[in-house]
C-alpha cells in the first residue's frame, strides 16, 4: 500500500521537526499556556497572546454576539489573530477553539440538531452516524471552530445517570460499532495524506509518540474528542461524576472497548471523566492516562482535562495541578482560574514536582495536533473553507437529521392498529412537549440546560408542525386537551415527557446539591438540584398521565409520544395509551415524527437500553434480548407496522 506505508513516515517526520523546532524556541511560559485552557467570556484576545494561550472554549450556552455564525466567525478570527502575532516575545501558534457540538453545532442559533446519542443509538446505523459527523463538522467549521469535544463514547449503565442520552447504548459493542464511524466522519477522511483507512497488519493511526501516526483532517473535519476517559457511564448508582466500581477486566470490556475503534480511525484528542475508578479520581490516575491510554493503546493526541477537572484532587491547589500534569493530562480547561493554574504549575515546575520533561511531552503533543490538523496552514477562520456557513443549518442536514428522527423513534405498543393515522383524520395534537423544539433538542441546545420553546430553536418543526404539515384536519391544544370533547376527534397524539437537562442536573437521586463548587456557572438557586427521585413518569410529570386518561376515558385513541434522554417508568401512561412510541430527544426535525405517524415508513429503532418497569430493580445494563427482573421491554426490543 504504497500510499500509506511509504508516505506516513515523511509526514510524521515532518510534524515531528516541526514541532519540536518550534518547541526548541518556546519558554516555559510558553509551553505551560499552550496547556491552558480558558472560557471565552474570562479571556479577551490580547490576553491570548500576553499569556500565550493554546486554546479557548465555549461552555455549554457560552456565546457570542448575537449568536449567529458570522459572530463565532469574528470572535474566532480575533483570537486567531491574537495568537499569531509574532514578535521577540511571543511566537505565532494558532490557537485551537473548543465547542460542544454533541449533537450538531448546538449551541449556535440556527445550527441542525440531530437527536441526541441514545437516539442514534436505537437507529443502530454506524453509516448514518458517520455521516451526521460530517455534517455537524460542516456547521462546526462554519463558525469558524476547527475542535469538538465530541463523540461521548460513554456506556451508560443506569438510567438515572443524566448523561444517559448523551450514550449510544448500554451495550459496549453498539457503541464501538458506532466510536471509528463518528471519529471519521468529525475529522475527515484524511488518514495521513490516503484517505483510506489503514488495512489489517498496516500501521495504526496512533502508532508512535510526538506525532507520529497522527491523521490528517479531511479539508471538512475538525478536530474530534472521545470523552470521558473512562467509565463515566459506570458509576454507582448513575450519579454524575460518581464511582465507577469495577475490576479491571470488566473496565476493559464495559467501557474501554469502544475507544479503540475511536483510536483506531485517529482521533486527535480524549478528554479524561470527572469521576473515579474504584475511589480514585480519573484525572489523578496515571496507569489509565499515561500506561494505558498513552503507552499500551499508544494515544499520540493530546489529553485535556474536563472542567476544573483537577480541582478536587487535593486541597492544595498546586499540589493537585501537579498530580493531574503527572497523571497525564495535557491541557487543561479551566475556565475561570486560568491564571492561577498558569502560575500554580510554574511553580510547580520550577520546585520539580512537574518534570520539564512532562511539560514538553505535553506541549509536543498539543503542537502535533495542530500541525497534524493543519492549522498551521489554515487562514484566519473567516477566510477558511466554509466560513459563514452556506451549509450551515442548511436542507440537505436537516434533511439528514429528520432521517436520523425517523429512523431512531421506537414503536412500544400499537394496540388494535391504531398506528399509522389517517392523515384526513380529525388528530388532536397536545401534550407539554407537543409544540415545543427546545423541550424536543433537549440539553446542551443553545443553553447549557437546554432551553423551552420555539423562539431560540429558529428553522425546524415542532412534532406539532410537522403533524400540521401532513394532516390538514389536526389541531393543537397545548393546554393539556381538557376540553376536547370527544366526538370532535378520532385519534389524539399526546406528546409527554421530560424537559430538558444536562448533566448531573439529570441526575435521578436524593436532593442535594449536584456538584458542590460546581462547573458551569448555575442559572439560578434550583440548578444544582438533581431532576428528581424516581424514574417513574406519574410521579416526576403528573400531569402527563392525566392528559393521556382525559382522552382515553372519553374513548379517544391515544398515541403517546414521549420525549425524554433515557427509559422512564411509563406502566400507567401505556396501560392507558393505545400506541407508544419513544421519541427519545430527537431535535430540530420534529417532522421526522409524523413521517412514522402516518406510517409513510415503518418504525426501524430499537432500544439501546432495556427499559425498566419499576425503579427497583433496575436492570444491569446486561440483560439483552431476554426478559428479567425490573425489566418491561429488553434492549433490542422495537414493534414494526408492517
Ligand atoms: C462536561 C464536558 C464538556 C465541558 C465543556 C463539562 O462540564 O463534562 O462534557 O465538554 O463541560 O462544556
Amino acid at each position: 500500500m504504497k500510499g500509506i506505508k511509504s508516505f506516513r513516515p515523511d509526514r510524521a517526520a515532518r510534524i515531528r521537526e516541526r514541532a519540536g523546532d518550534l518547541l526548541a524556541r518556546m519558554t516555559l511560559a510558553q509551553k505551560i499556556g499552550q496547556m491552558t485552557q480558558p472560557e471565552r467570556l474570562h479571556i479577551a484576545p490580547a490576553q491570548v497572546r500576553e499569556y500565550h494561550i493554546g486554546s479557548v472554549l465555549s461552555g455549554g450556552g457560552s456565546c457570542p454576539g448575537r449568536n449567529r455564525p458570522a459572530d463565532w466567525v469574528a470572535m474566532n478570527d480575533a483570537y486567531w489573530a491574537a495568537s499569531m502575532e509574532e514578535d521577540a516575545g511571543h511566537l505565532a501558534i494558532p490557537v485551537l477553539y473548543g465547542v460542544d457540538a454533541i449533537h450538531g453545532n448546538a449551541n449556535v442559533l440556527g445550527a441542525t440538531i440531530f437527536p441526541h446519542n441514545i437516539g442514534l443509538g436505537a437507529a443502530g446505523d454506524p453509516e448514518l452516524v458517520e455521516r451526521i459527523g460530517r455534517a455537524t463538522a460542516r456547521e462546526v467549521l462554519a463558525a469558524g471552530v476547527d475542535w469538538t469535544f465530541a463523540p461521548t463514547l460513554a456506556v451508560a449503565r443506569d438510567p438515572r445517570w443524566g448523561r444517559s442520552y448523551e450514550s449510544y447504548s448500554e451495550d459496549p459493542g453498539l457503541v464501538a460499532a458506532y466510536a471509528g464511524r463518528i471519529a471519521r466522519g468529525l475529522q475527515g477522511a484524511g488518514n495521513g495524506d490516503d484517505p483510506r483507512r489503514p488495512g489489517p497488519g498496516s500501521e495504526s493511526a496512533h502508532s508512535g509518540p510526538n506525532g507520529a501516526g497522527l491523521p490528517q483532517l479531511g479539508p471538512d473535519g475538525v478536530v474530534a474528542c472521545a470523552k470521558h476517559w473512562v467509565g463515566d457511564g459506570g458509576t454507582s448508582a448513575g450519579v454524575d461524576q460518581g464511582d465507577t466500581r469495577a475490576s479491571e477486566e470488566e473496565l476493559r470490556r464495559l467501557h474501554i472497548a469502544p475507544y479503540m475503534p475511536a483510536l483506531e480511525a485517529g482521533v486527535l484528542t480524549v478528554m479524561v471523566s470527572l469521576s473515579s475508578w474504584n475511589g480514585e479520581k480519573c484525572h489523578a490516575h496515571r496507569y489509565l492516562i499515561r500506561d494505558l491510554l498513552k503507552g499500551e493503546l499508544g494515544f499520540a493526541g493530546f489529553v485535556i482535562s474536563d472542567w476544573n477537572g483537577a480541582d478536587p484532587l487535593a486541597d492544595d491547589y498546586g499540589e493537585a495541578v501537579a498530580m493531574a500534569v503527572n497523571a497525564g493530562i495535557d491541557m487543561f480547561m479551566v475556565p475561570e482560574r486560568w491564571r492561577e493554574f498558569i502560575s500554580a504549575l510554574t511553580s510547580q515546575v520550577e520546585g520539580g514536582a512537574v518534570p520539564m520533561a512532562r511539560i514538553d511531552d505535553a506541549a509536543r503533543r498539543i503542537l502535533g495536533v495542530k500541525f497534524a490538523c493543519g492549522l498551521f496552514d489554515r487562514p484566519r477562520p473567516a477566510l477558511r473553507r466554509g466560513a459563514g456557513g452556506r451549509r450551515f443549518g442548511c436542507r440537505e442536514h436537516r434533511a439528514l437529521a429528520r432521517e436520523a428522527v425517523r429512523k431512531s423513534l421506537v414503536l412500544l405498543k400499537n394496540e388494535n392498529g391504531t398506528l399509522p393515522l389517517d392523515r384526513d383524520a380529525r388528530i388532536l395534537v397536545t401534550g407539554r412537549n407537543a409544540h415545543d423544539r427546545g423541550r424536543q433538542c433537549g440539553g446542551f441546545t443553545v443553553e447549557w440546560q437546554g432551553v423551552s420553546g420555539n423562539d431560540r430553536i429558529p428553522g425546524g418543526a415542532s412534532i406539532w408542525e410537522g403533524v400540521r404539515a401532513v394532516a390538514p384536519r389536526a389541531a393543537l391544544c397545548d393546554k393539556g386537551g381538557a376540553a376536547a370533547a370527544a366526538g370532535d376527534f378520532d385519534a389524539a397524539v399526546v406528546v409527554i415527557g421530560e424537559r430538558p437537562y444536562a448533566e448531573g442536573m439529570g441526575d435521578i437521586r436524593a436532593p442535594g446539591p449536584v456538584r458542590p463548587g460546581a462547573s458551569h456557572p448555575p442559572a439560578g438557586p434550583g440548578a444544582l438540584q438533581p431532576y428528581g427521585q424516581t424514574l417513574e413518569l406519574a410521579t416526576l410529570h403528573p400531569g402527563d398521565l392525566a392528559a393521556i386518561r382525559g382522552l382515553a376515558s372519553r374513548g379517544i385513541p391515544v398515541v403517546a409520544v414521549l420525549i425524554s434522554g433515557r427509559p422512564l417508568v411509563i406502566d400507567a401512561e401505556l396501560a392507558e395509551s393505545a400506541a407508544f412510541v419513544a421519541a427519545w430527544l430527537p431535535g430540530s426535525e420534529g417532522a421526522g415524527v409524523a413521517d412514522l405517524l402516518f406510517g409513510d415508513r415503518d418504525f426501524h429503532g430499537r432500544l439501546p437500553m432495556a427499559w425498566p418497569n419499576a425503579m427497583w430493580p433496575l436492570p444491569n445494563g446486561d440483560a439483552a434480548g431476554s426478559g428479567g427482573a425490573g425489566i418491561l421491554f429488553p434492549r433490542g426490543y422495537g414493534l414494526r407496522l408492517g
